[in-house]
């Protein structure tokens, strides 16, 4: 893979290799090899973008509605666009033989390198050589190279490349290919060439600039205002280099957007390729700096997690709420770029640990929806603050109303009615973010006001039963999606108890430390004690089955007296296949679940259940799970390693190869973010066994047997603390100016005080 390119390029425990054009897996290779920098997200696409290639370049926050079943991420102009021809013959894979193809993604850098060898109908060669980035030090800004040889005679060649508007959102199911743009303006001056789309329902503008620079071996070569023509030699090397910026009027003035554009363009190519290489790959060393993970033993196993976190790494941002993380990132339009409780539980926890900044700025992303959320919930006759199941800009519910089922008939959707967990995840994201950083000012500005609105939701959701005596949540979906309109599922009601509970603890915390803090916004949404009262009463109130049939968490109301039907069929993956008989449309009717529903609660909630009750639900519910959702091994890995399940490895590497090995067949469509996120809590959190008990972090470990060491670095408190775990001690370091500071950490179950500056070694 080395050439034009071999000082730029990682070693290969950073890359991510692609051997040979395989066609039917382009798309696939599109989402794997992803770009981004938390702004712009861009599909790994051959930039000839051959036919049946899928272009996909999206702007995190931009959204729009023309047409489509429900609001969806736009596919905006694609800016890698790049058509060579030599004689009239495209250089492309689709029109040539390829003599020799790899690709490979540096996940170090953030770059995507490309080498190819064509060969036309005479057998003439073409040596063909890329590299491109968008730049995660100036986040408006992208940038890509070619190299071109004509390895065998000589030849005219002609290159067009602009900002191709020819692309279009997919469209699921049945509404068709759409696009959600017109251009409004096209322009050229200089070389840099101008253009300005706009959204047809929301009217948000979106502006490039490019410019190429072309150099016949070395001498530049002049541009003329379209096509390019000229002549090459054998063997001369003709080299391009196209910048490009992309900004919207979500991020400046639509009246200064095109000045915004052309400048971050101009700036760009000022400073000239080398210059802006350098700045991007510093800023992605930084990146990696907090948040790699090393396994000694496995450096296979360490390669693809580092695929989950780059992945994580290319869509988080510091927008300051206006974005958050989709469910399939801004790697594609898979569910139409909505967020749902997969960032909250899934992906936020990388965040937290190792980059606080942007988890604050992207849990912001919900408190700006709080308004929406409030109106959400009195729409249906509650209090409080109600999130919606699917979300994309305004806040509002997006869920549509049908859509494809497991066996692809179109389905109607209920989860919008009835999936109420995702409040209550909101509220317990907000406070894992605290209870990691101690971020008080983030608490009384924004956080508090979240949770208590939530816990007010949910005392409004409860219903009183009167000959239990107990408080009820009835008509939900759990987790667990395959049974609907459910009553008192386990998972939602426990979240629910959480938050009501939560709540009255911070807000004593907060009206002790900060009085005036609470009094504002206490005032603000007319919370006064006689309701926190209300909340105390109902919480213990609140039916959770938690201890019921042996040790064995009931999921809902009449669970067990579904039918029980054994699965006993695997896939080669090791991965459950629907009993015989049980389809996605009576499965409703036995105990087999979708997901982790009653284990993400052991796993949410560890510290609560005994390690009879842990096992005992696990084992039940994980014999009982088909994996129907990415979301769901990662959570099995976790419980399952604490609790002794052999099969915990193997869904910790369902999970990490979710999208590297495309094992669902859909990565295509995207990435799954959730599996991400999922990923890396399996290895820090499950391997790792880091974790919160009473507000103390904690470390209990175990590791897979070939594992000799890993090394991670959790931010605790504002300290970054290096941590790596063996199979026998644990070692933990981290640096502070004030040489008295020591953290209470505990470790093997016993509570140690942690000093700074010197590597503490402790022994099981
Ligand atoms: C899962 C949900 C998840 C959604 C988006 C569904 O299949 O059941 O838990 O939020 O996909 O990833």
């Amino acid at each position: 893979m080395k050439d034009f390119f071999n000082k730029i390029i990682s070693n290969d425990e950073w890359l991510i290799e692609e051997e040979g054009f395989k066609r039917d897996l382009q798309r696939t290779r599109e989402t794997q090899f992803a770009l981004g920098n938390g702004h712009i997200g861009s599909r790994g696409v051959l930039e000839e973008i051959p036919y049946d290639s899928h272009p996909g370049t999206y702007i995190a926050g931009v959204f729009d509605n023309t047409g489509a079943l429900a609001t969806e991420i736009v596919n905006i102009p694609n800016p890698i666009f790049f058509r060579i021809t030599s004689r009239g013959e495209k250089i492309d894979p689709i029109a040539m033989d390829i003599v020799d193809h790899n690709r490979a993604l540096d996940m170090n850098k953030g770059i995507l390198f490309r080498k190819t060898i064509y060969s036309n109908h005479k057998k003439e060669r073409f040596k063909y050589e890329s590299m491109r980035f968008i730049s995660m030090h100036d986040k408006y800004v992208g940038v890509m190279r070619i190299y071109l040889i004509p390895m065998d005679a000589a030849t005219d060649i002609t290159v067009q490349t602009t900002i191709d508007t020819s692309v279009t959102n997919a469209g699921m199911l049945t509404e068709g290919k759409k696009r959600h743009f017109q251009v409004t303006e096209v322009y050229e001056s200089k070389g840099i060439h101008y253009l300005c789309a706009e959204t047809f329902e929301k009217n948000t503008l979106i502006a490039y600039a490019s410019k190429l620079i072309v150099e016949k071996d070395g001498k530049r070569v002049p541009v003329p205002k379209r096509t390019l023509r000229f002549k090459v030699k054998k063997g001369e090397v003709i080299c391009f280099t196209k910048f490009f910026s992309v900004c919207t009027s979500l991020d400046v003035n639509p009246k200064r957007i095109k000045s915004a554009a052309l400048n971050s363009a101009k700036k760009a190519v000022r400073l000239g390729f080398d210059k802006m290489l350098v700045r991007h790959v510093r800023q992605w060393r930084e990146k990696w700096k907090s948040c790699d993970v090393t396994i000694d033993g496995d450096p296979e196993v360490e390669k693809a997690l580092r695929f989950n976190i780059y992945h994580m790494l290319i869509c988080g941002n510091k927008k300051n709420g206006r974005a958050s993380i989709g469910a399939k990132t801004l790697s594609s339009e898979g569910y139409r770029g909505h967020v749902f409780w997969d960032f909250e539980l899934f992906n936020l926890p990388l965040f937290i640990y190792t980059d606080p900044e942007t988890a604050k700025h992207l849990l912001l992303y919900r408190y700006r929806r709080l308004g929406k959320a409030r109106e959400i919930a009195a729409s249906k006759g509650f209090k409080g603050a109600m999130f919606p199941w699917e979300s994309a800009d305004t806040g509002e519910e997006s869920t549509p109303a049908w859509s494809k089922g497991l066996d692809g008939s179109i389905i109607e959707i209920h989860t919008m009615d009835m999936e109420y967990h995702i409040t209550a995840d909101i509220a317990y994201a907000i406070n894992h973010y605290y209870a990691a950083t101690g971020d008080d000012k983030f608490m009384l500005r924004y956080g508090l006001e979240v949770i208590f609105e939530a816990a007010r939701f949910w005392a409004s959701r409860v219903e009183y039963n009167k000959h239990r005596k107990l408080y009820e949540i009835n008509k939900v979906i759990g987790p667990d999606e395959f049974h609907e309109n459910v009553d008192n599922n386990a998972y939602t009601n426990v979240m629910a108890k959480w938050n009501l509970l939560r709540a009255i603890e911070l807000y004593r915390l907060f009206s002790r430390r900060y009085p005036d803090g609470i009094s504002r916004i206490a005032k603000k949404i007319k919370l006064y004690k006689k309701e926190l009262k209300g909340w105390r009463n109902i919480a213990p109130r609140l039916v959770t089955h938690l201890y019921r049939k042996k040790n064995i968490i009931k999921a809902f109301d009449g669970y067990f007296r579904l039918k029980d039907v054994p699965i006993t069929r695997f896939d080669d993956n090791s991965m459950p296949i629907f009993p015989r008989g049980v389809t996605s449309r009576n499965v409703q009717k036995t105990q087999i679940v979708k997901q982790a529903d009653v284990v993400m609660l052991l796993y949410l909630f560890s510290d609560i259940f005994s390690g009879l009750a842990k096992r005992k639900s696990y084992f039940y519910y994980a014999k009982r799970c088909m994996h129907k959702s990415s979301l769901s091994p990662s959570i099995h890995a976790i419980v399952g390693n604490e609790v002794g399940d052999s099969k915990a490895y193997q869904y910790f590497l369902r999970s990490l190869y979710a999208d590297l090995k495309d094992i669902h067949g859909n990565t295509s469509e995207g990435i799954h973010a959730a599996s991400l996120g999922g990923t890396w809590q399996a290895a820090i959190n499950g391997f790792g066994g880091a974790g919160i008990r009473q507000g103390i972090l904690t470390f209990d470990p175990k590791l897979p047997p070939h594992w000799e060491r890993l090394k991670f670095i959790l931010r605790w408190k504002g300290h970054p603390i290096s941590v790596s775990v063996y199979k026998e001690r644990i070692e933990l370091y981290y640096k502070s100016k004030k040489k008295s500071d020591k953290l209470k950490i505990r470790v093997y179950n016993i509570l140690k005080e942690i000093p700074a500056n010197r590597k503490m070694v402790i022994s099981r």
